[in-house]
């Protein structure tokens, strides 16, 4: 539970000025409302939901729901009855009710300095409704699936808020996956079509999407899943086209003429020349409250990806209120968030959170090492950011360098600072909150996953006294709790399984297509709790401290990947017998890639062998996947049942000796032979 008063020594706090104008002003002041939230969820969501606007009102209970495997199929309702549109929420309802349509919704920054546009609320009505037009004229009605594969451009946002306009659902998938993951998660979530662009540079390298893309389409094709129809958007390979709205798209300063764009008449669409016909005028689709909004993959201990879904009022009542309380948002704030829509933070705290409360945010396309290191304090400056989110793995990199590229640049409009992806480290913290943020900005360190939808713990800015490292305590309507192995609830100090014990409205719904799948891998370990794969502690001021995954997933760089994925991709390859990944601690991508392979008869290990394994899982997965290390094994530690001891792997590829209790492996010579071998350079 929540304690009654937040502690006084070892915390850290912002400012005084921003308990002035802040939503949530003391600890007092959240625990009360937390109380409230949790004794009376309906109550305190459905103050949210008159925030919003619904074409029919809901009918029975605000939140519906079985968390209990033993008591039948797992489900959450939220607002089950009510109908309303999302795409109308965040932009209709600003435009007209709100009279935000002359605000700047985002400020476009490319990833060439000088590289900018800005977009209104009303211009971003304008055109959404025009290509949810198109969408319509291409004959995608309510419930289809559209996937999209783009890089960050305003276009990206209009075409997601497209779909949601027409009911349509959208599974957006990172611009860094390769074509095979493409095709994996448009033939799993059966779409009818496609939209990309035509390349987008990344730093220094241009990257040919479309290329990518039609790769991703034949081998749909040489599957048995045809998909007749891809809208292709030109960002860089012709200047903007003129539409009866002005330029589509950003004046690219560094437009690429040459680039060569493969192009099928058959299945191709261009995106300027289907907008150009279109009306900027488009009657929304009225949903029910438990109609699908969106489809986004994450990874899966199995190896194969889960299509998270997520449901259009429970999502829309979530996302805008976490991101009003955490942020603490303000009529007048500049919000940033670096995330990529691709992911999750992008698709709630970019897109549908900020724009339900009608924000104006930064979306950049670049990275924060491109042209130099400063990039990112630079863009604070120009648009004057006030709230800025970002990764620790982004923190530890940009740490590396000092303090000089921050303190070149002002800084001085920064309130808030938030981090999310993965524990932060108490140095980079300390980091962030001094010399980013002058030990004047709270940090709110928010911890949630593409599950969750939104944070859950998390501190709120004006009321939460910090801890580095901690992710203090619940969001409204949450309530955690720490599981022992045998699933009794921890009370006090204790580390154990986090779980939650009722739903809050953003909670996924289901995995698309398998519904056991969901019950199985979030419900059945514990019967009544859903379980996060995490493992955390809680310290006798009653703070959760997330300590990592418990399951057999990896986070690099913020991001999650499952060892079964990167695994099946290594022995894809002919010359793999076996091969087990386990993570190894890396200074800024938080863990790294560690492979063991087992060759098959006859091969010798050799750097053109090595070469072509990390090709591979580039290939299948991405860069994102990229081993770090790639270790022969001749052969593996495993238990006598053959169970390979992966716990044995992890020390082995961090060189610690300390190998605990290995009663149970078969033959521990292949332990001393492992280490011997060990891979001590990054391949
Ligand atoms: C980890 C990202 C500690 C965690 C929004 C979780 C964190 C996984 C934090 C979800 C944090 C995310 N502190 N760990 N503040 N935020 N994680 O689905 O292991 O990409 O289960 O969602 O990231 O990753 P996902």
């Amino acid at each position: 539970m929540i304690p009654d008063k937040a502690p006084k020594e070892d915390v850290f706090h912002g400012s005084e000025d921003l308990k002035k104008e802040a939503h949530i002003t003391s600890f007092e002041n959240y625990k009360e409302l937390y109380m409230k939230s949790i004794e009376n969820p309906d109550e305190f969501w459905g103050d949210v939901a008159k925030d919003f606007f619904w074409k029919t009102k809901h009918t029975g209970q605000f939140l519906d729901y079985n968390f209990d495997v033993t008591k039948g199929e797992i489900f959450v309702k939220c607002m089950e009855g009510a109908s309303t549109n999302i795409s109308y929420n965040l932009l209709d309802r600003n435009v007209h009710e709100r009279k935000l349509g002359d605000k700047v919704a985002f400020y476009w920054e490319g990833n060439e300095p000088g590289d900018e546009l800005t977009v209104t609320y009303r211009e971003l009505l304008q055109r959404v409704c025009q290509f949810a037009n198109v969408l319509k004229s291409q004959g995608v009605k309510k419930g289809d699936r559209v996937s999209i594969y783009m890089p960050m451009v305003v276009e990206l946002v209009v075409a997601m808020l497209a779909c949601a306009r027409i009911g349509a659902v959208h599974s957006i998938v990172f611009a860094g996956f390769s074509a095979e993951s493409l095709c994996e998660r448009i033939m799993d979530s059966q779409c009818s079509l496609l939209i990309t662009a035509d390349g987008f540079y990344r730093g220094d390298k241009l990257i040919n999407l479309k290329l990518l893309a039609d790769e991703a389409l034949q081998k749909c094709r040489d599957k048995g899943f045809p998909i007749e129809k891809c809208i292709m958007l030109k960002h860089l390979s012709k200047e903007a086209e003129e539409t009866s709205l002005g330029s589509q798209s950003p004046p690219a300063k560094r437009s690429c003429p040459d680039l060569q764009v493969p192009w099928n008449p058959e299945v191709d669409l261009c995106w300027h020349a289907l907008v150009r016909g279109a009306s900027d005028e488009c009657e929304p689709e009225w949903c029910g409250s438990e109609d699908p909004l969106f489809i986004l993959y994450t990874s899966g201990s199995t190896g194969k990806p889960k299509g998270v879904l997520h449901t259009v009022s429970g999502y829309m009542l979530y996302t805008a209120a976490t991101f009003k309380l955490v942020f603490d948002y303000q009529l007048d704030d500049v919000y940033w968030c670096t995330a990529d829509i691709g992911w999750i933070t992008g698709h709630s705290y970019i897109t549908y959170g900020p724009l339900a409360n009608g924000a104006t945010s930064v979306l950049f396309e670049g990275l924060p090492t491109y042209p130099d290191v400063s990039r990112m304090w630079e863009i604070v400056d120009k648009y004057h950011v006030t709230k800025f989110y970002t990764a620790p793995t982004a923190i530890r990199l940009l740490m590396k360098y000092g303090s000089e590229p921050v303190q070149k640049y002002k800084r001085e409009s920064l309130k808030v600072l938030g981090t999310v992806g993965e524990p932060i480290n108490p140095e980079a913290w300390q980091w962030y909150y001094n010399v980013v943020g002058e030990r004047r900005c709270p940090i709110v360190d928010t911890f949630w996953q593409t599950e969750t939808g939104g944070h859950v713990l998390t501190p709120l800015p004006a009321a939460t006294p910090m801890k580095p490292g901690s992710a203090t305590f619940p969001f409204f309507g949450v309530v955690p709790a720490i599981l022992n192995e045998s699933g009794e609830e921890l009370e006090g100090p204790s580390e154990g399984y986090l779980v939650f014990k009722q739903p809050w409205p953003g909670v996924m719904r289901t995995v698309y297509g398998n519904h056991q799948r969901f019950e199985t891998t979030y419900f059945k370990k514990f019967p009544g709790y859903y379980v996060t794969g995490d493992g955390c502690r809680r310290d006798k001021d009653g703070y959760y401290w997330i300590t990592g995954r418990i399951d057999d997933m990896l986070n690099v760089s913020g991001h999650l990947l499952s060892t079964a994925e990167v695994e099946s991709a290594l022995v894809e390859h002919e010359a793999v017998a076996e091969a087990a990944v386990v993570g190894r601690p890396h200074p800024v991508k938080g863990e790294s890639l560690y492979c063991f392979v087992t060759l098959a008869d006859g091969v010798t290990y050799n750097r053109t062998l090595e070469a072509e394994l990390k090709k591979q899982v580039r290939e299948k997965i991405g860069a994102i996947a990229t081993p770090d290390y790639i270790q022969n094994a001749p052969a593996l530690p495993k238990t006598r049942s053959g169970k390979i001891m992966r716990r044995v792997l992890r020390k082995i590829a961090c060189d610690e000796r300390d190998l605990g209790d290995i009663s149970t492996l078969a033959d521990s010579s292949v332990v001393e032979q492992l280490f011997q071998n060990r891979c001590c350079t990054a391949v």
